[in-house]
């Protein structure tokens, strides 16, 4: 079975171990202070929060994911569900009930197991109102039970009509949270910026930020090393850092790199070049249907940019010899493509560098020779 995990939460054997960030992140909950964990997409942040919170003693973990939510029904919605799911046993779930009553969940019980369960009318809808109430709930249900609350992809909270006043309602009613660590993660660096780091935004200064980035290469090298020998695949160390490489450093690329190493190859050494360009065509085959959307979204200018990202580093996109690359003369016209690009998706800018959100898209295009 392939031993390489992504797309999905990982943890026990499947965590690479992150012992310092672990610890701080312990130390923080375990002292009730707030945590802004920020770090970029798939380079391990849920996956950290969930090994942390299971190694803690008697703490239970309300767990609210935000991922794309659009509006202040689905906040709602999505707390209650957590709330829902933090505990199962049949004297919580009616008690929960009676306090959710005026918003008319229905309760069941489950024929197979014979535990009660909730569900919500899809015809109600939840008012700003509600989101006070509910943090109030959260509040009462760590008074009765010590709980850590996290918020995962925070910035989406910006996706709502009302986020400014859904921020200040938030804010009003933790800052009194004083024994309840809330962790807020997010992914998107400049929304998270905007919500935490604004002086006029209500969350301004309200946590302690802790950054996500790669895993150490030695440690992490050992951890994919050890993952192919158990099929007994003896790979290079100098294989390994292609790979990384290629992945840009970003865990959950990496993993699905090796996953696609391991699928093209057989019970021996792995030590050649042309295995990575196997995996990489298995990976493009997989995937060429993304490719050919984002293709037809861009046009041939921002195509031009995207190939000069994809043949430098990345960081100096005005100088010559981005020029040369790109054949994009004006910088006017560099910066207009590279916008849109990042307005799409396609890049994002961090540590000091424009970056292909999807490292593969990128190779896909050298190896197309656009
Ligand atoms: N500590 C880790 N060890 C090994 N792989 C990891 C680790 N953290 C993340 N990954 C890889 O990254 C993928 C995405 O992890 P996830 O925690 O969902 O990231 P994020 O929440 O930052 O988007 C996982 O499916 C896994 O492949
Ligand atoms: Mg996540």
């Amino acid at each position: 079975m392939n031993p390489f995990k992504y797309g999905i939460i990982v943890s026990d054997d499947d965590f690479c171990p992150r012992p310092e960030l672990k610890k701080k992140l312990s130390s923080f909950i375990s002292s009730g202070q707030n945590v802004l964990l920020e770090g970029e997409r798939r380079v391990g942040k849920t996956s950290l929060i969930y090994e942390t919170v299971k190694s803690l003693k008697n703490i239970r973990f309300l767990y609210v994911d935000l991922l794309e939510i659009k509006t202040i029904d689905d906040l709602c919605r999505r707390i209650i569900k957590s709330l829902i799911s933090l505990e199962n046993k049949s004297g919580f779930v009616e008690k929960l009930y009676k306090s959710l009553s005026h918003f008319r969940p229905s309760m069941s019980i489950d024929p197979l197991t014979g535990s009660p369960s909730l569900s919500l009318e899809p015809s109600i809808k939840f008012k700003p109102e509600s989101i006070e109430e509910l943090v109030e709930l959260i509040k009462k249900e760590s008074q009765k039970n010590k709980l850590v609350v996290v918020f995962d992809e925070f910035q989406d909270i910006l996706n709502l009509k009302e986020a400014p006043e859904t921020l200040a309602v938030l804010r009003s009613k933790i800052q009194f949270h004083s024994d309840i660590p809330y962790v807020f993660s997010g992914s998107i660096r400049n929304q998270m910026n905007q919500i935490f780091n604004y002086p006029d935004s209500a969350f301004y200064k309200s946590a302690i930020t802790l950054t996500v980035g790669p895993l150490k290469n030695d440690i992490f090298t050992n951890f994919i090393k050890n993952k192919f020998l158990i099929g007994k695949r003896k790979i290079s160390n100098n294989l390994i850092i292609k790979l990384l490489d290629i992945a840009q450093h970003i865990p959950g690329d990496i993993q699905q790199l090796c996953g696609a190493v391991w699928e093209v190859t057989e019970e021996k050494e792995i030590d050649n070049k042309s295995i990575i360009t196997a995996a990489l065509k298995l990976i493009f085959s997989r995937e060429l249907k993304g490719y050919e959307a984002y293709m037809k979204q861009i046009s041939g200018q921002q195509l031009r940019c995207l190939i000069g990202l994809a043949k430098t580093d990345g960081t100096s996109l005005y100088s010559s010899d981005f020029i040369k690359i790109s054949g994009i003369k004006q910088p006017s016209s560099i910066k207009k493509a590279i916008d849109r690009l990042e307005k799409i998706n396609i890049v994002f800018f961090s540590e000091e560098r424009y970056k292909f959100l999807n490292p593969f898209f990128k190779s896909w295009l050298l190896y197309k020779n656009y």
